[in-house]
Protein backbone atom coordinates (compact mmCIF):
# COMPACT_ATOMS: atom_id res chain seq x y z
CA UNK A 1 0.00 0.00 0.00
CA UNK A 2 0.92 3.76 -0.51
CA UNK A 3 0.46 7.24 0.40
CA UNK A 4 0.89 9.84 -2.26
CA UNK A 5 -0.12 13.64 -1.24
CA UNK A 6 -0.68 15.78 -4.35
CA UNK A 7 -0.86 19.77 -4.25
CA UNK A 8 -3.94 21.06 -6.13
CA UNK A 9 -2.87 24.56 -8.81
CA UNK A 10 -4.28 27.38 -10.15
CA UNK A 11 -4.32 28.60 -13.47
CA UNK A 12 -2.90 32.29 -13.93
CA UNK A 13 -3.48 31.81 -17.65
CA UNK A 14 -7.01 29.06 -18.10
CA UNK A 15 -7.03 26.56 -20.57
CA UNK A 16 -11.27 26.12 -20.97
CA UNK A 17 -11.84 23.86 -24.04
CA UNK A 18 -10.55 20.93 -25.17
CA UNK A 19 -9.81 19.98 -28.73
CA UNK A 20 -10.49 16.47 -27.98
CA UNK A 21 -12.92 15.29 -25.33
CA UNK A 22 -11.43 11.86 -24.82
CA UNK A 23 -8.19 12.05 -24.84
CA UNK A 24 -8.63 15.61 -22.64
CA UNK A 25 -6.72 17.22 -24.60
CA UNK A 26 -6.60 21.50 -24.12
CA UNK A 27 -7.74 23.85 -27.09
CA UNK A 28 -5.76 26.43 -25.62
CA UNK A 29 -2.25 26.59 -23.43
CA UNK A 30 -2.49 27.33 -19.55
CA UNK A 31 -0.09 28.02 -16.85
CA UNK A 32 -0.60 27.33 -13.46
CA UNK A 33 1.05 27.32 -9.57
CA UNK A 34 0.77 24.29 -7.93
CA UNK A 35 -0.30 25.60 -4.32
CA UNK A 36 1.98 24.24 -1.27
CA UNK A 37 -0.87 24.15 1.19
CA UNK A 38 -4.03 23.21 -0.92
CA UNK A 39 -3.23 18.86 -0.87
CA UNK A 40 -5.05 15.22 -1.40
CA UNK A 41 -3.50 12.67 -0.16
CA UNK A 42 -4.68 9.35 -1.71
CA UNK A 43 -3.50 6.19 -0.77
CA UNK A 44 -3.42 2.82 -3.31
CA UNK A 45 -4.02 -0.87 -2.23
CA UNK A 46 -3.83 -3.33 -4.87
CA UNK A 47 -5.06 -7.01 -4.67
CA UNK A 48 -5.46 -9.92 -7.12
CA UNK A 49 -7.79 -11.14 -4.81
CA UNK A 50 -10.68 -8.85 -4.54
CA UNK A 51 -13.82 -8.87 -7.01
CA UNK A 52 -14.26 -4.98 -6.91
CA UNK A 53 -12.67 -1.55 -6.72
CA UNK A 54 -13.22 0.20 -3.22
CA UNK A 55 -13.59 3.89 -3.33
CA UNK A 56 -13.08 5.64 0.24
CA UNK A 57 -13.53 9.38 1.59
CA UNK A 58 -15.71 11.01 -1.24
CA UNK A 59 -19.23 11.84 -1.96
CA UNK A 60 -20.68 9.22 -4.98
CA UNK A 61 -20.60 11.73 -8.16
CA UNK A 62 -16.74 11.76 -7.45
CA UNK A 63 -16.60 8.65 -6.46
CA UNK A 64 -17.64 7.52 -10.24
CA UNK A 65 -14.99 9.64 -11.72
CA UNK A 66 -12.65 7.82 -9.88
CA UNK A 67 -13.99 4.41 -10.78
CA UNK A 68 -13.86 5.50 -14.25
CA UNK A 69 -9.91 6.59 -14.19
CA UNK A 70 -9.41 3.06 -12.24
CA UNK A 71 -11.33 1.58 -15.00
CA UNK A 72 -8.76 2.83 -17.86
CA UNK A 73 -5.37 3.08 -15.64
CA UNK A 74 -6.26 -1.10 -15.62
CA UNK A 75 -6.97 -1.27 -19.12
CA UNK A 76 -4.22 0.92 -20.26
CA UNK A 77 -1.33 -1.04 -18.67
CA UNK A 78 -3.32 -4.50 -18.73
CA UNK A 79 -3.86 -4.49 -15.04
CA UNK A 80 -6.66 -6.84 -13.54
CA UNK A 81 -6.13 -6.49 -9.89
CA UNK A 82 -8.92 -4.19 -8.07
CA UNK A 83 -8.02 -1.39 -6.06
CA UNK A 84 -8.35 -0.07 -2.68
CA UNK A 85 -8.34 3.59 -3.10
CA UNK A 86 -8.71 6.36 0.17
CA UNK A 87 -8.45 9.50 -0.03
CA UNK A 88 -8.73 12.89 1.67
CA UNK A 89 -8.31 16.45 0.78
CA UNK A 90 -7.30 19.20 2.98
CA UNK A 91 -10.18 21.84 1.49
CA UNK A 92 -13.29 21.79 0.19
CA UNK A 93 -13.83 19.23 -3.09
CA UNK A 94 -15.47 20.17 -6.11
CA UNK A 95 -16.22 24.31 -5.51
CA UNK A 96 -13.66 25.79 -7.74
CA UNK A 97 -11.01 24.82 -6.15
CA UNK A 98 -9.17 21.95 -8.35
CA UNK A 99 -9.46 19.82 -6.07
CA UNK A 100 -9.72 17.20 -9.15
CA UNK A 101 -6.37 18.44 -9.90
CA UNK A 102 -4.76 17.21 -6.91
CA UNK A 103 -6.64 13.81 -6.59
CA UNK A 104 -5.76 12.82 -9.74
CA UNK A 105 -2.36 13.76 -9.18
CA UNK A 106 -1.91 11.96 -6.50
CA UNK A 107 -4.06 8.57 -7.43
CA UNK A 108 -1.85 9.01 -10.64
CA UNK A 109 1.07 8.30 -8.73
CA UNK A 110 -0.35 6.48 -5.84
CA UNK A 111 -1.33 4.12 -9.23
CA UNK A 112 1.90 3.53 -10.63
CA UNK A 113 4.01 3.29 -7.79
CA UNK A 114 1.98 0.45 -6.17
CA UNK A 115 2.04 -1.07 -9.40
CA UNK A 116 5.76 -1.02 -9.98
CA UNK A 117 5.32 0.60 -12.97
CA UNK A 118 8.57 2.08 -14.32
CA UNK A 119 7.08 5.84 -15.49
CA UNK A 120 8.48 8.82 -15.66
CA UNK A 121 6.53 11.94 -15.16
CA UNK A 122 5.55 12.52 -18.49
CA UNK A 123 3.56 9.30 -17.98
CA UNK A 124 2.19 10.21 -14.82
CA UNK A 125 0.93 13.53 -15.93
CA UNK A 126 -0.55 11.88 -19.16
CA UNK A 127 -2.01 9.25 -16.76
CA UNK A 128 -3.62 12.11 -14.24
CA UNK A 129 -5.12 13.89 -17.47
CA UNK A 130 -7.40 11.15 -18.16
CA UNK A 131 -9.15 12.20 -14.73
CA UNK A 132 -8.73 15.92 -14.98
CA UNK A 133 -7.64 17.72 -17.03
CA UNK A 134 -5.79 20.05 -15.22
CA UNK A 135 -4.84 17.11 -12.94
CA UNK A 136 -1.46 17.20 -15.32
CA UNK A 137 -0.06 20.19 -14.17
CA UNK A 138 -0.15 19.01 -10.41
CA UNK A 139 1.99 16.18 -11.50
CA UNK A 140 4.87 18.93 -11.09
CA UNK A 141 6.03 21.15 -8.75
CA UNK A 142 6.44 25.32 -8.85
CA UNK A 143 5.35 27.07 -12.08
CA UNK A 144 4.01 24.62 -15.11
CA UNK A 145 2.82 25.12 -18.58
CA UNK A 146 0.59 22.57 -20.28
CA UNK A 147 -0.12 23.13 -24.12
CA UNK A 148 -1.49 21.72 -27.38
CA UNK A 149 0.87 19.51 -28.92
CA UNK A 150 0.33 18.10 -32.22
CA UNK A 151 -2.77 15.90 -32.17
CA UNK A 152 -1.92 15.49 -28.26
CA UNK A 153 -0.99 17.72 -25.50
CA UNK A 154 2.57 18.52 -23.66
CA UNK A 155 3.43 19.17 -19.95
CA UNK A 156 6.52 21.26 -19.30
CA UNK A 157 7.68 23.02 -15.87
CA UNK A 158 8.37 26.77 -16.57
CA UNK A 159 10.32 27.35 -12.96
CA UNK A 160 10.81 25.75 -9.71
CA UNK A 161 8.94 26.54 -6.53
CA UNK A 162 11.93 28.40 -4.83
CA UNK A 163 11.89 30.75 -8.54
CA UNK A 164 9.91 32.80 -7.30
CA UNK A 165 7.65 33.41 -3.34
CA UNK A 166 4.29 34.73 -5.35
CA UNK A 167 1.72 34.52 -2.31
CA UNK A 168 -1.79 32.91 -3.73
CA UNK A 169 -4.38 33.81 -1.04
CA UNK A 170 -7.59 32.12 -1.46
CA UNK A 171 -11.35 33.50 -0.61
CA UNK A 172 -13.47 30.91 -0.17
CA UNK A 173 -16.66 32.15 -0.51
CA UNK A 174 -19.13 29.15 -0.60
CA UNK A 175 -18.45 25.43 0.23
CA UNK A 176 -21.33 24.07 -1.85
CA UNK A 177 -20.40 21.65 -4.95
CA UNK A 178 -20.65 23.81 -8.21
CA UNK A 179 -23.74 23.34 -10.16
CA UNK A 180 -22.17 23.10 -13.64
CA UNK A 181 -18.74 20.61 -13.87
CA UNK A 182 -15.42 21.79 -15.33
CA UNK A 183 -15.73 19.40 -18.67
CA UNK A 184 -19.78 20.24 -19.23
CA UNK A 185 -18.95 23.96 -18.73
CA UNK A 186 -16.64 24.24 -21.07
CA UNK A 187 -18.42 22.18 -23.91
CA UNK A 188 -21.27 24.24 -23.09
CA UNK A 189 -19.09 27.23 -23.77
CA UNK A 190 -17.29 25.76 -26.94
CA UNK A 191 -20.75 24.68 -28.76
CA UNK A 192 -22.97 27.93 -27.38
CA UNK A 193 -20.46 31.12 -26.89
CA UNK A 194 -20.04 33.60 -29.33
CA UNK A 195 -16.83 34.29 -27.81
CA UNK A 196 -15.58 30.95 -27.85
CA UNK A 197 -13.04 31.71 -30.47
CA UNK A 198 -11.93 34.85 -29.59
CA UNK A 199 -11.13 33.56 -25.55
CA UNK A 200 -9.32 30.59 -27.41
CA UNK A 201 -7.45 33.39 -29.23
CA UNK A 202 -6.35 35.45 -26.78
CA UNK A 203 -5.49 32.80 -24.08
CA UNK A 204 -1.95 32.16 -26.46
CA UNK A 205 -1.35 35.92 -25.79
CA UNK A 206 -1.70 36.11 -22.71
CA UNK A 207 0.47 32.92 -21.96
CA UNK A 208 3.61 34.38 -23.71
CA UNK A 209 3.07 37.38 -21.37
CA UNK A 210 2.58 35.74 -18.20
CA UNK A 211 5.15 33.31 -18.85
CA UNK A 212 7.44 36.16 -19.17
CA UNK A 213 6.02 37.73 -16.06
CA UNK A 214 6.77 34.54 -14.09
CA UNK A 215 10.63 34.29 -15.41
CA UNK A 216 11.24 38.12 -14.77
CA UNK A 217 9.44 37.65 -11.20
CA UNK A 218 7.47 40.68 -12.01
CA UNK A 219 3.84 40.62 -10.03
CA UNK A 220 3.15 43.99 -12.65
CA UNK A 221 3.65 41.66 -15.46
CA UNK A 222 2.11 38.39 -14.70
CA UNK A 223 -1.15 40.13 -12.36
CA UNK A 224 -2.84 42.11 -15.31
CA UNK A 225 -2.67 39.41 -17.48
CA UNK A 226 -4.03 36.67 -15.35
CA UNK A 227 -6.52 38.77 -14.24
CA UNK A 228 -8.15 39.82 -17.81
CA UNK A 229 -7.22 36.25 -18.67
CA UNK A 230 -9.88 34.95 -15.88
CA UNK A 231 -12.73 37.92 -17.07
CA UNK A 232 -12.20 36.82 -20.64
CA UNK A 233 -13.04 33.40 -19.63
CA UNK A 234 -15.63 33.91 -17.75
CA UNK A 235 -17.28 36.64 -20.21
CA UNK A 236 -17.07 33.70 -22.71
CA UNK A 237 -18.89 31.33 -19.98
CA UNK A 238 -20.91 33.53 -18.87
CA UNK A 239 -22.05 34.11 -22.85
CA UNK A 240 -23.29 30.59 -23.30
CA UNK A 241 -26.82 28.94 -23.63
CA UNK A 242 -27.94 28.44 -20.73
CA UNK A 243 -25.28 30.99 -19.58
CA UNK A 244 -22.87 29.75 -16.59
CA UNK A 245 -22.08 32.36 -13.82
CA UNK A 246 -19.77 30.74 -11.47
CA UNK A 247 -20.05 33.58 -9.09
CA UNK A 248 -21.67 34.21 -5.99
CA UNK A 249 -22.34 37.90 -4.65
CA UNK A 250 -19.27 37.38 -2.36
CA UNK A 251 -16.90 36.69 -5.04
CA UNK A 252 -17.99 39.87 -6.76
CA UNK A 253 -17.77 42.03 -3.67
CA UNK A 254 -14.23 40.45 -3.50
CA UNK A 255 -13.10 41.31 -6.97
CA UNK A 256 -14.08 44.82 -6.17
CA UNK A 257 -12.08 44.49 -2.58
CA UNK A 258 -8.75 44.08 -5.18
CA UNK A 259 -9.33 46.68 -7.81
CA UNK A 260 -9.91 49.10 -4.33
CA UNK A 261 -6.47 48.02 -2.92
CA UNK A 262 -4.58 48.51 -6.55
CA UNK A 263 -6.77 51.93 -6.51
CA UNK A 264 -4.48 52.63 -2.55
CA UNK A 265 -1.54 51.18 -4.23
CA UNK A 266 -1.55 47.24 -2.77
CA UNK A 267 0.00 45.10 -5.46
CA UNK A 268 -2.85 42.28 -6.01
CA UNK A 269 -4.68 40.40 -8.66
CA UNK A 270 -6.69 38.12 -9.12
CA UNK A 271 -8.38 34.83 -10.72
CA UNK A 272 -11.68 32.83 -10.63
CA UNK A 273 -12.13 29.17 -12.10
CA UNK A 274 -15.35 27.43 -12.29
CA UNK A 275 -16.69 27.92 -9.15
CA UNK A 276 -17.34 30.70 -6.88
CA UNK A 277 -13.77 31.50 -4.96
CA UNK A 278 -11.19 33.54 -5.72
CA UNK A 279 -7.68 32.93 -6.06
CA UNK A 280 -5.74 36.97 -5.16
CA UNK A 281 -1.79 37.14 -6.05
CA UNK A 282 0.09 39.31 -3.76
CA UNK A 283 4.19 39.44 -2.99
CA UNK A 284 5.50 40.11 0.26
CA UNK A 285 4.64 42.60 2.87
CA UNK A 286 1.92 43.40 1.51
CA UNK A 287 0.52 40.16 1.77
CA UNK A 288 -1.27 40.50 5.22
CA UNK A 289 -2.91 43.84 4.36
CA UNK A 290 -4.33 41.75 1.77
CA UNK A 291 -5.57 38.25 3.48
CA UNK A 292 -7.04 41.03 6.33
CA UNK A 293 -8.85 42.79 3.29
CA UNK A 294 -10.04 40.05 1.87
CA UNK A 295 -11.11 38.14 5.25
CA UNK A 296 -13.31 41.44 6.64
CA UNK A 297 -15.18 40.96 2.82
CA UNK A 298 -18.90 40.64 3.46
CA UNK A 299 -19.62 36.95 2.47
CA UNK A 300 -15.90 35.40 2.65
CA UNK A 301 -16.05 32.13 5.13
CA UNK A 302 -11.89 32.11 5.64
CA UNK A 303 -8.91 32.66 3.58
CA UNK A 304 -6.34 30.07 2.92
CA UNK A 305 -2.96 30.94 2.25
CA UNK A 306 -0.79 29.45 0.20
CA UNK A 307 3.24 29.41 -1.75
CA UNK A 308 4.21 27.97 -4.96
CA UNK A 309 4.46 23.90 -3.93
CA UNK A 310 6.15 20.93 -4.58
CA UNK A 311 5.40 17.94 -7.06
CA UNK A 312 3.58 14.59 -5.54
CA UNK A 313 5.15 12.77 -2.62
CA UNK A 314 5.06 9.87 -1.28
CA UNK A 315 4.65 9.83 2.14
CA UNK A 316 5.07 6.32 5.23
CA UNK A 317 2.11 8.13 6.84
CA UNK A 318 -1.01 9.92 5.89
CA UNK A 319 -1.14 13.70 7.08
CA UNK A 320 -3.26 13.99 10.12
CA UNK A 321 -5.95 15.59 8.19
CA UNK A 322 -6.35 12.29 6.27
CA UNK A 323 -6.07 10.28 8.74
CA UNK A 324 -9.82 10.09 9.08
CA UNK A 325 -9.28 8.11 5.64
CA UNK A 326 -7.48 5.53 7.07
CA UNK A 327 -10.54 4.33 9.16
CA UNK A 328 -13.26 3.81 6.66
CA UNK A 329 -16.03 3.46 9.26
CA UNK A 330 -16.13 7.39 9.76
CA UNK A 331 -17.22 10.21 7.61
CA UNK A 332 -13.88 11.61 5.69
CA UNK A 333 -13.46 15.17 5.84
CA UNK A 334 -13.68 15.23 1.74
CA UNK A 335 -16.91 12.98 2.33
CA UNK A 336 -18.37 15.35 5.03
CA UNK A 337 -17.95 18.28 3.13
O1 LIG B 1 -9.41 20.15 -16.08
P1 LIG B 1 -10.52 20.48 -15.13
O2 LIG B 1 -11.74 19.69 -15.39
O3 LIG B 1 -10.05 20.42 -13.69
O4 LIG B 1 -10.94 22.00 -15.43
C1 LIG B 1 -10.14 23.10 -15.09
C2 LIG B 1 -10.82 24.37 -15.46
C3 LIG B 1 -10.15 25.65 -15.02
O5 LIG B 1 -9.67 25.52 -13.71
C4 LIG B 1 -11.21 26.77 -15.01
C5 LIG B 1 -9.06 26.07 -15.97
C6 LIG B 1 -7.69 25.54 -15.75
O6 LIG B 1 -6.87 25.71 -16.68
O7 LIG B 1 -7.38 25.02 -14.66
Amino acid sequence: MVWVVANSNVALVKYWGKADEGAKHPAAPSLSVTLDSLSTAASVELSDDSKEDRIEGLPAPAGEKVQGFLNQFRSRFGIRARARVRLASNFPVAAGLASSASTFAALAKALVVEASLDLGDGDVADLARMGSGSACRSVYGGFVEWRPDGAGSAVEPVADKDHWRLRILVAVTSERPKAVGSSAGMRRTAETSPYYSSWIESGAVDLVEVRAGIRARSLSRVGPAAERNCMRMHAAAIAAVPSLLYWEPATIAVMRRVWELRERGIEAYFSIDAGPQVKVFCEGESAKTVEAALAATPGVLRVLSAEPGDAPRLVAHPPAWAADAQAPQRPSRAAAS
